[in-house]
């Protein structure tokens, strides 16, 4: 059995993504305070609502954020993951172009639509052409440290959401909730990182538990987003396929899938259900519920609950589990969980034909 403990287990990852979420709580702490210093050409009643446009690692900041504070917000707020501004977007909107490397097409698009409509942009990256394009349009930049994987920013790009959406009064001072979330962060590494031995430690079990089976999370309000982002990690650390839904809604559909006798895939269905002590009632009731409809038709189900006071000290908490659980299923696997060369190649591939106006292209 391939072990999780001691220096050797650590080898097969090339690029230091477990030490590098060691380092989460200083990341929140300089990302905050970038955010916190970043000055906003626009008084803050300028805005009347708000877009975040971004895509993969860089986007899920903005659904987290929005995950966890939508029954507080007092303006409306999308995440646009797309090469199209929605129509709606116009001059009073506050809209956060988020990559964390500064060049992705889509990102890049909207980020030149937002200028031509004379909304109120910021950008949130460590470089590239967006902030070379934007810093020359005078406009806000949240600058983020160079050379990470843009999944392994995550706190470095969900700060800044969080604090721009405080300063602009749509959601209620959160000065209290980062700071609870800063301990919910250390208290996270404390309890998962690499040096606690597997049999204390519920990451290294958890990720054990999912080996050889197809992970299925389930979330709901608050916790949706983080059921996406436990998705994404499992695919990219782990390079397992992951599936993702979101209660009430799958009472509507998916669970009729594994009504009938169990296929090859339910078999192999490992179910993480993610759930919020806060979530609505009836919601705490359809968890219940749906788990015994589907228990004898899934491998297993596991019930995971968010700890924590503030919703994004309970989003976090989750957070923080399914980054080491998918970088530890990496290892156990046997995969590294850094390089995602699917991904760059598709890039690659799309970055040799043009795609027409975009923030800081040539020519
Ligand atoms: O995890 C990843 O590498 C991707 O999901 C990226 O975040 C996505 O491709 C967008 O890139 P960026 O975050 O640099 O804008």
């Amino acid at each position: 059995m391939f072990g999780l403990d001691g220096p050797e287990a650590l080898a097969g990852d090339s690029l230091g993504l477990l030490p590098g979420l060691g380092g989460s709580v200083a990341a929140l702490d300089e990302s905050r305070a970038a955010a916190e210093a970043v000055e906003l050409p626009f008084p803050a009643d300028a805005v009347t609502d708000i877009a975040l446009c971004g895509m993969g690692g860089s986007a899920i900041a903005g659904d987290l954020v929005l995950g966890a504070y939508r029954d507080r917000l007092h303006k409306p707020m999308s995440v646009v993951r797309d090469y199209y501004l929605p129509g709606w977007i116009g001059e009073g909107t506050l809209v956060m172009l988020s990559s964390y490397s500064g060049g992705t097409e889509e990102t890049l698009t909207c980020a030149m639509q937002a200028l031509e409509r004379n909304s109120l942009c910021v950008a949130i990256t460590s470089g590239g052409k967006l902030a070379s394009f934007y810093a020359q349009e005078g406009v806000p930049v949240v600058q983020l440290p160079p050379g990470l994987q843009p999944r392994a920013a995550l706190i470095r790009l969900l700060a800044p959401v969080a604090v721009l959406l405080d300063r602009i009064g749509a959601v209620p001072p959160l000065a209290g909730d980062l700071a609870e979330a800063r301990e919910t962060v250390a208290a996270s590494v404390a309890a998962l990182r690499p040096e606690v031995p597997e049999a204390e430690n519920p990451a290294k079990q958890l990720a054990r538990a999912l080996l050889g089976g197809v992970p299925l999370l389930w979330g709901a309000e608050l916790t949706a987003p983080v059921a996406v982002r436990w998705k994404g990690q499992i695919a990219e650390n782990a390079k397992l396929p992951a599936f993702a839904s979101a209660l009430p809604e799958l009472d509507h559909n998916e669970i009729v899938g594994f009504s009938g006798s169990p296929s090859d895939l339910s078999k192999l269905t490992r179910l993480i259900m993610l759930r919020d002590p806060r979530n609505h009632r009836q919601v705490q009731r359809r968890f219940d519920l749906t788990r015994e409809l589907v228990e004898g038709h899934v491998d297993s189900v596991l019930s995971i609950t968010a700890e924590g006071e503030s919703p994004l000290a309970r989003m976090l908490d989750l957070v923080m589990l399914g980054d080491y659980v998918s970088l530890y299923l990496a290892l156990l696997r046997g995969v590294d969980p850094g390089p995602v060369e699917a991904i760059d190649r598709l890039k690659d591939r799309l970055a040799q034909t043009g795609y027409g106006r975009t923030a800081g292209a040539e020519g």
